[in-house]
């Protein structure tokens, strides 16, 4: 027999960044996040897991090529999701697994992305969090989706907020904020995520990727935030003086749908992240000149019109997220990005990603 859950689960845009460890196996944050969830249908990863008597060993294909899942974090994470399996009974299929016996059987999994890989967006937040979601599900787990947030966080820092619809908060959790005090402070499991307000709360927003690289990135995200951890004093004033306030006031923008104070919020907590970048020794550049260009051209646009129409945010890498106040200021965004920067090599453009259609 064979007993599958097939789920999907789409990714997330940080709206106030995360960018530091202050533990790395357990992928415990420097500061709070806040993201905003895109719609299932957008920029997702739809994962089938199965667990079969004849499976000999455990193993996992991405995007149709097998991976390897030697590596710590899918170890974690489905160490942690098999010490709370629970029994699971199909009597349909005349099925009967005891919890003691999820030790022993193994996995078979299966994930897609369902944009090209090398589009250069955020892979590791749906994938992770579809990961741990689907386990869930076939194993019958009891906890509540933050306290899976709480494993997906192991896999990907960002990957807790994905558990979730509309805005949501990544709380840093006070559980081992002193490194040295592992032991005694426990294993950080009060760091998850909680969702702040569901999908319909701010429906107006659309979302429009600008791709603007299709290169893998130098620096990985982990490796970038180590080496900014390490050499950056902005980010250590960042975590501790900005990011706190800034978080207050992104959720009470959100609570009110001020679309200024959110996009003005937006737009800063980017270009300090950024900055952050640069503080960091060696410098990590992950915008070029046509991200600067896209920024410069959004700033000039919400500038004349007095008040701001798009915020704009990038993650690790040069592609750029246009956050739009409602539909009709998505449209004429649109149709300003293909006037002023058309996907082309002069450009250095590819595509326009809005909700599931690529221009
Ligand atoms: C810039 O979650 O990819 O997108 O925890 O090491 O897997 P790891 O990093 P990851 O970092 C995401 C960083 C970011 C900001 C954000 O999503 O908050």
């Amino acid at each position: 027999w064979v007993l599958m859950v097939t789920a999907q689960t789409p990714t997330n845009i940080a709206v106030i960044k995360y960018w530091g460890k202050r533990d790395e196996t357990l992928i415990l944050p420097v500061n709070d996040s806040i993201s905003v969830t895109l719609d299932p249908d957008h920029l997702c990863t739809t994962t089938t897991v199965a667990v079969s008597p004849s499976f000999d060993q455990d193993r996992m294909w991405l995007n149709g090529k097998e991976i390897s899942l030697g590596g710590g974090r899918y170890q974690n994470c489905l160490k942690e999701i098999r010490s709370r399996a629970c029994d699971v009974e199909d009597t349909e299929k005349g099925i009967k697994i005891e919890k003691k016996d999820w030790q022993k059987l193994h996995l078979h999994i299966a994930s897609f992305n369902n944009f090209p890989t090398a589009a250069g967006l955020a892979s590791s937040a749906a994938g992770f969090a579809c990961l741990v979601f689907s386990l869930a599900k076939l194993m019958n787990l009891k906890e509540n989706q933050s306290q899976l947030s709480a494993i997906a966080r192991q896999g990907s820092g960002s990957a807790c907020r994905s558990l979730f619809g509309g805005f949501v908060k990544w709380i840093l959790g006070k559980l081992m904020l002193v490194p040295s005090q592992h032991l005694q402070e426990g294993n950080g499991s009060d760091s998850l995520a909680v969702q702040l307000v569901d999908e319909e709360h701010w429906n107006d927003l659309v979302i429009i990727i600008a791709v603007v690289s299709s290169r893998q990135k130098e620096t990985s995200s982990t490796t970038g935030m180590r080496e900014s951890v390490e050499t950056s004093l902005l980010l250590q004033h960042r975590a501790k003086e900005v990011v706190p306030k800034r978080i207050v006031q992104m959720e009470e923008a959100i609570q009110n749908h001020d679309f200024s104070s959110f996009a003005q919020l937006t737009c800063a907590d980017s270009n300090q992240f950024h900055a952050v970048c640069l503080d960091t020794s060696p410098p990590i550049f992950y915008m070029n000149d046509t991200s600067h260009r896209i920024i410069s051209y959004v700033e000039r646009w919400n500038r004349s019109v007095g008040s701001p129409q798009v915020a704009y945010t990038f993650d690790a890498g040069p592609n750029a997220v246009l956050i739009a106040r409602n539909r009709k200021i998505a449209t004429e965004l649109l149709q300003r990005l293909l006037f002023f920067f058309p996907p082309n090599s002069e450009t250095d453009l590819n595509s326009y990603v809005l909700g599931d259609k690529s221009i």
